[in-house]
């Protein structure tokens, strides 16, 4: 199935998709079902689901923060929103600025309305940055087909989208492989989709991503509905589980995604649209810190 975007498409800024897929129907019908949490934090904790399997050592266990946190919350460059001309350089000065990980956006115009970096630019960040922790989002169709590519071309983390997984059994599958060649997995519900869908897998993955916009485009504005479903999902996770936001997160907007139980934050436009230096570790402090506008 298709992610719709809506009002934006490949190539055509602004305009209407016009595409008629499922999840464009499904947006329309409003906002998904009340997902709040059935209670607080440590009664979250108590009703998890039980804890996923052992994983396989990674690339260089030392570079996986998401695995092994140097502090919370971490804060991931999705670089979506660098200069792609000059990416090395930009890479760098996000991690300098104090950014944790590389978050790295994948697209196949064809689950999402876009297209976006391969294995190929993969190798050479991983090459440019070996000893950084690379967090892919796959947001295409048949992610199972990518597992191998993307472990080859450096990846430590992987997250698939469950709209693009044909039921709970295809996604266990793929989450085997992705553990199976050394790295996380990580399951992703797109802005348009209701928890619900995933709800029997959440606590079987190492990290779960709540898309606070529709996936496909860097700079769309933060849905504040989306919290409700980072609640809900937080309170199905164990301790050892991350549960990550990506989509129009910036120093206004984060408090409230932590609020509601992220502690991995993925930024494009927030970081790459500050300067290099100060500015930049600026806007990655208050992604880190702050209070909810909500
Ligand atoms: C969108 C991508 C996001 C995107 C975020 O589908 O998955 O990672 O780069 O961009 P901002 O932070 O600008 O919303
Ligand atoms: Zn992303």
């Amino acid at each position: 199935m298709r992610i719709k975007s809506p009002g934006r498409k490949y190539g055509e800024e602004g305009a209407a998709s016009g595409r008629n897929c499922r999840s464009l129907r499904r947006a329309q019908n409003g906002r998904p079902p009340s997902l709040g949490p059935p209670g607080g934090a440590s009664e979250s904790r108590a009703c998890a689901r039980g804890s996923f399997g052992p994983v396989l050592p990674v690339h260089s266990p030392v570079r996986h923060v998401l695995r092994s946190p140097p502090r919370l919350p971490l804060v991931g460059a999705s670089i979506l929103a660098a200069d792609f001309l000059r990416l090395e350089a930009d890479i760098r000065a996000a991690l300098d600025a104090g950014a944790d990980f590389i978050h790295y956006d994948v697209m196949d115009g064809h689950l999402v309305p876009n297209l976006a970096l391969g294995t190929d630019v993969l190798k050479a960040v991983r090459r440019a940055f070996p000893d950084e922790c690379i967090d892919a989002h796959l947001m295409i169709d048949n992610p199972g087909d990518f597992v191998g590519p993307f472990a080859d071309a450096g990846a430590d983390h992987l997250t698939f989208h469950i709209e693009a997984c044909e039921g709970a059994e295809d996604a266990r599958r793929i989450r085997d492989a992705i553990r199976a060649r050394g790295m996380t997995a990580g399951l992703a519900i797109d802005g348009g989709t209701p928890v619900s869908r995933a709800e029997a897998m959440l606590g079987e993955f190492d990290l779960v991503l709540v898309m606070s916009i529709h996936a496909g485009f860097s700079g769309q504005r933060f849905m504040p509905e989306s919290l409700d479903k980072m609640r809900a999902v937080r309170a199905r996770l164990v301790p050892g589980q991350r549960l990550e936001v990506d989509g129009g997160v910036g120093p206004q907007t984060a408090p409230a995604a932590i609020e509601a139980g992220c502690d991995t934050l993925a930024a494009a436009s927030a970081i790459f649209g500050a300067a290099a230096g100060e500015a930049r570790a600026e806007v990655i402090r208050r992604i880190r810190g702050g209070s909810s506008p909500f």
